[in-house]
Parts: C-alpha cells; structure tokens; sequence
C-alpha cells in the first residue's frame, strides 16, 4: 500500500467542500502535511511524552507478575473508555463481575467487560502477528458492540452535540471514499516509521472516517494502545488515556472539529501527547503504590502466617482484587478446604475483608482496591 499524499486542500478547497451536514468523502488522506504536525511546540511536548512512556515502559517490570498490571490497568480504561460513551459503572460492580461465575450483570458492566474483552484480543493479535489490518479493526469492533455489521453502508451515521442535537460532523459515506480511507489508515499505523505524533493523528483519521455504525470511540481507544504495543512504546497495555479525556472531553470534541474544520492539528496533537504523558506519570505513581502494597503483604504473611505463605499466594490476591475460593485452588494447586482456611487467615491478619454476594463469598483485598479505585 503507498502512501499518497493527501489531496492538496488549497487545491480541493477544503473550507467550502467541507459541510457538517454532509459526507465528509473528502476527508483528506494521511500523512498531513509535515509543517502542520511537526511544529516546535508538538516536538517539544513529544520529548516530555517519550521520557515519560519509556518511564512508565521500565517501571512495570518492578511488579513480578505482569498480570497484576494488566487487569488493574485494563480494568480501569475499560471503565473510563466507556464512561467517555455515558456507559457509567463502579469500580465495585465491575470487580464483583469479574470475580463472578454467575455472567449476570447488568448492560453497562456488560459493555466494560466486552470492551476489555476487545482490548485483550488486540493485544494478543499485535503479540502474535506485529501488525494490525483492518479485518482486525473490525474483530475488535465486533467485539465490542457484539454485532457483525461490520463497516457502514447505510446512510444517517452523523455526530451530533449532546445537548443542542445539532450536527457537527457528516463522515464520509460512499463505499469508494471510505475503503480507500481505511486502507491508507491501516498503511500508516503498520509502516515502519514510528512516533506518538502519528498515535495522534491515526486517532484524528481513525474518528473523522469513522468506519463503524456505532463503537467508533472505543474502538478508537483501543487502537491507539495498540499502537503503543506495536511500536513498543509499552510492552503490555497500560495506557489509559481515557481518564485524561473524561476530565478534557469537550476539548477533545472541539479539537477533534477543529483539524476538520480548519486544518489545526497542532492542537490536537499536543492535547494527546500531554495526555499520555500525565496519565503515564499517573500510572508510574500508581505502579510504586501496587509494588509496595505487594512487598508488605509478603512480608505480613511470612511474619504472621509462615506456613501458608507462597508467591503464588500472595500474587493472586493482587491479580484477582476481588478473590475467591477457586482463585486459589488453581493458583496455589490446593484443595476448597485449604484454599477457604487460607483466605479466612488472610482475613485474620488484616489483609483481606470478607463479604458475600449472592452466595458468593468474595474476599478483597482492601489496601489494592483502594490503590486501583483513585
Ligand atoms: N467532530 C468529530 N469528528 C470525528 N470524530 C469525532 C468528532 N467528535 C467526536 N468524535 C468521536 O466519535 C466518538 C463517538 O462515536 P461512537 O461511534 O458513538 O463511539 P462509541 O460507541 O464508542 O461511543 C467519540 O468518542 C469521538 O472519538
Ligand atoms: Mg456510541
């Protein structure tokens, strides 16, 4: 796939083709140009955004057991990402879902769990091939918003404000404008030049075609921590972006407009970039408080309960937050008679506090929760 360059706008006169009411067929292709996206400013900010991501990359081999970063991580953007779609729940809910053999929950947690669902797979499909097709988009996608209707055909699809219903963005519609799009997409995010500018702007591209009836947002999400992952930038997913923009999101509406409507990237370049820097700073911060959780928690059950102590223990009580009887057989490879007098001991020496749900007794680990729940 060669990466053309994008239709000259002067040319196109893009301030009068582009009308929000209609299809936006003459979205421009990537890459934009150059003297719009690399600007002092942008280059200075993604200085300060790839000392803190190679930080945040280092940092997350303290904690021994990966799987203890990832689901608390993945948890947590999957809540966010959602909430940016007024898909609302609680960190509680969600990790009672989790921890639950029941699969009845309610829609909003339902949507968490498929969206985290469709993060993993991500992950696991850049681990396994390092590069990421269209066909991929739209797995992901799929597994979001648990339909197969698969990229747009039919009219209507328009972003309208909230509050007002009026229709701020038309994207394009023909089936030639919208395959070629895609396709360029997918050339830039695979080539072998990689930068955080580029994150940015495949997240412009990515919204402003927004190839799918519904799930664009999150899907979106996903994709930039793909990009993360694929360029190593991070070697498990744990950006999450989404916490930045639910405290910014008028902004990221707004200058999402903006690039279309006037051609200002620098902007929106710079608003991702600081926000991949201040929630890899917030996640560094969050990793130390996790690692010294975990080194106490050690440390208490050797002191206090000697003989019930192993690695695997403790290190399940930190994957699974919300623990149970089962967690354990598994991890520790004992019997449900030894696995409830561990966690009943556990609950004596203060690490963990018992309550039932529904006939369930779950068990938290408290200090965690509270660590994950900031
Ligand atoms: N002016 C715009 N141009 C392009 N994309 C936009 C614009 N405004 C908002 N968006 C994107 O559209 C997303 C919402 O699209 P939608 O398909 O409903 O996703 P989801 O179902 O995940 O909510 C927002 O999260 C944002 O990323
Ligand atoms: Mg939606």
């Amino acid at each position: 796939m060669s990466l053309t360059s994008a239709p000259n706008r002067e040319i196109l006169g893009h301030m009068e083709s582009f009308d929000p009411q209609k299809p936006y067929d003459a979205l421009p292709l990537l890459p934009p140009d150059s003297a719009k996206t690399d600007t002092v400013a942008v280059l200075r900010q993604e200085n300060k955004t790839v000392s803190a991501l190679a930080e945040l990359k280092g940092l997350a081999n303290i904690i021994p057991n990966q799987s203890i970063l990832i689901n608390a991580i993945v948890l947590q953007e999957a809540k966010d990402s959602s909430e940016i779609e007024n898909i609302i729940t609680t960190k509680d809910e969600l990790y009672k879902a989790v921890s639950s053999t029941t699969g009845k929950y309610d829609p909003a947690i339902k949507e968490v769990m498929f969206y985290r669902e469709a993060l993993y797979e991500g992950f696991k499909r850049i681990r396994e091939r390092n590069v990421l097709s269209m066909n991929d988009i739209i797995s992901l996608q799929q597994i979001l918003v648990r339909n197969n209707a698969g990229i747009r055909k039919l009219p209507g699809t328009a972003l309208a404000n909230d509050k007002t219903g009026e229709i701020i963005y038309t994207p394009p519609q023909s089936e030639e404008a919208i395959n070629a799009l895609t396709a360029n997409l997918v050339a830039y995010f695979n080539d072998d030049e990689a930068s955080l500018i580029k994150m940015a702007v495949l997240h412009y591209q990515f919204e402003s075609i927004h190839p799918f009836y519904d799930g664009n947002g999150r899907t979106g999400r996903i994709v930039n921590i793909l990009y993360l992952l694929l360029k190593q930038y991070l070697d498990i997913p744990i950006l999450y972006l989404s916490s930045y923009i639910i405290k910014n999101k008028a902004l990221y509406y707004k200058l999402l407009i903006d690039v279309t409507k006037d051609g200002k990237w620098e902007d929106w370049i710079i608003y991702i970039l600081k926000g991949v820097e201040e929630t890899s700073r917030e996640t560094i911060v969050k990793i130390r408080q996790i690692k010294d959780l975990l080194d106490k928690t050690i440390e208490r059950v050797k002191e206090r309960i000697p003989k019930i102590y192993s690695k695997e223990l403790v290190e399940t009580l930190f994957v699974n937050p919300y623990c149970k009887i089962e967690f354990i057989t598994s991890s520790v490879g004992v019997e449900r008679k030894a696995a409830s007098r561990y966690l009943r001991q556990l609950v004596d020496i203060g690490i963990l506090k018992e309550y039932k749900v529904g006939k369930e007794n779950i068990f938290i680990n408290t200090d965690l929760f509270e660590i994950l729940k900031k």
